[in-house]
């Protein structure tokens, strides 16, 4: 394949490197554009612009394939664990069993907040969403551990970090829900697994120990795995974005939070299940809520529906639907909410305007109703995608810390607004 594509502006012939990628997605590098042309590119919102080159997630939405280092998701939605998974995303590969062991004495040792902490946890109103809540402690717990502020630190004791953040990340998380609910706070049990623990502290009382169902604990296993990766979505590019600026972990992963919660990102799960609700409430079979996502001055979209990059089925939203079934049966919960849902992707899947617009259900459209299952509380649902998510982001703050070419992230933009004019006192304005 030709190496070199040709750009030619103003009469003068501009040779740009074609950049190939392991599955041979293709790039033309316009790096050197604006230096040698003083041409920039202009690309709203990102939609065609490679921001970086990455060894962690490959995604081909055409097709609706999605892999973590190489590794398909639906082979390891059926075979593997939320923490194995961390480690090949964080780690770069899959754990031996030894490496495994360690991982999870890393994230046992980890597992406690400082109890100053506590402390900051009161300053919230009860009313605070979880959201806010996970975002500020996240950035908080920096102030705990100012070796992590050193990017030699990362360097040497990385997985010791990485291990910190995603276990805290969970009891951070647990802590606001008790908080919103005015609860008690419930410590973690170290004997216990990652998502078990979880469950623990959201749903212990203090003293009487929440019983685990081994189905409950694997279907929010699997919700987790689902979303440990997904390359250059909005949270991550913000990570890595803030990451280049040489912040530390925690602040990198705080700022990512913040970009989750948005109601297009991870915050669609949440939008979700208030959609459906809405829908159950108003006596609507869907078919009313549909005609109004098709209508752009009804200010509604199909929550849970499209996606950026995929054009096809997301494979993560065919394993989260097969869960779904599965775990409402064998917890015995009739949900109507679930029956609106398909009812939705049914109608949704025949219409000429989603049809025609590639839009199909995301991961987020039937997460929602397993967690709601659970008895996981709507606000809850993308703080349960950001301890997900944090995996992904931790390798990509790796990825942007480790490579020795990697400069601030600053993207051009094109000025339109007024020309020059000037200052007029306040007196002679109109
Ligand atoms: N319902 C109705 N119409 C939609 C929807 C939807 N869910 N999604 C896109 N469209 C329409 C748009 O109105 C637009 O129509 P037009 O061409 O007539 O103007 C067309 O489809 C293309 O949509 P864009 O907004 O340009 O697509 P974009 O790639 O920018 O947005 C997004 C993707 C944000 C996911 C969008 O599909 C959406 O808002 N979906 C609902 C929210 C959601 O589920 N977000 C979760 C995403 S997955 C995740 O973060 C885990």
């Amino acid at each position: 394949m030709e190496n070199t594509a040709e750009l030619k502006l103003e009469g003068k012939i501009y040779k740009l490197p074609v950049i190939e990628g392991t599955e041979h997605e293709r790039a033309v590098d316009i790096s050197s554009l604006r230096n040698d042309s003083g041409y920039i590119t202009l690309d709203d919102s990102y939609g065609n612009t490679g921001s970086c080159r990455s060894q962690i997630t490959f995604i081909d939405g055409e097709k609706g394939i999605l892999r973590y280092r190489g590794i398909p998701i639906e082979e390891l939605a059926e075979r593997s664990t939320f923490i194995e998974v961390a480690h090949l995303i964080v780690m770069g590969k899959l754990p031996s069993s030894a490496e495994l062991r360690r991982f999870s004495e890393l994230l046992t040792e980890n597992e406690m907040l400082h109890e100053d902490m506590k402390y900051h946890f009161e300053g919230f109103s009860a009313s605070a969403h979880p959201m806010a809540i996970l975002s500020a402690m996240i950035n908080a717990a920096s102030c705990f551990y100012p070796e992590l502020l050193t990017s030699e630190t990362m360097r040497t004791h990385f997985e010791v970090e990485a291990a910190r953040l995603l276990s805290k990340v969970r009891t951070i998380a647990a802590f606001a829900y008790r908080k919103s609910l005015g609860l008690p706070i419930i410590y973690p049990r170290p004997d216990y697994k990652y998502t078990a623990n979880f469950l623990h502290m959201l749903f212990s009382l203090p003293f009487k120990d929440y019983e685990l169902k081994p189905e409950m604990v694997r279907a929010l296993d699997l919700i987790f795995l689902l979303h440990a990766d997904h390359e250059q979505n909005c949270s991550t590019a913000t990570v890595r974005m803030v990451a280049s600026s040489r912040a530390n972990l925690f602040a990198s992963a705080a700022a990512g939070v913040c970009a989750l919660w948005g109601p297009l990102h991870g915050g669609a799960n949440q939008a979700v299940l208030e959609m459906l609700t809405e829908i159950h409430r108003s006596g609507d079979d869907g078919s009313r809520f549909i005609a109004a996502a098709k209508d752009k001055q009804s200010g509604k979209r199909l929550m849970g529906f499209g996606h950026r990059v995929y054009k096809n089925y997301d494979p993560r939203a065919k394993i989260i639907k097969r869960a779904c079934d599965e775990v409402l049966e064998k917890l015995h919960v009739q949900d109507p909410l679930l029956d609106i849902a398909k009812h939705l992707e049914e109608a949704a899947l025949k219409d000429p305007y989603f049809v025609e617009r590639k839009l199909y259900p995301n991961v987020d459209f039937y997460s929602g109703i397993i967690m709601r299952a659970i008895g996981i509380p709507i606000e809850m649902f993308t703080v349960i995608f950001a301890i997900g998510r944090m995996p992904g982001w931790i390798a990509n703050f790796k990825e942007v810390m480790e490579d020795p070419q990697s400069r601030i992230y600053r993207p051009r933009q094109i000025y339109t607004g007024p020309p020059l004019n000037h200052y007029v006192p306040i007196k002679e304005r109109h």
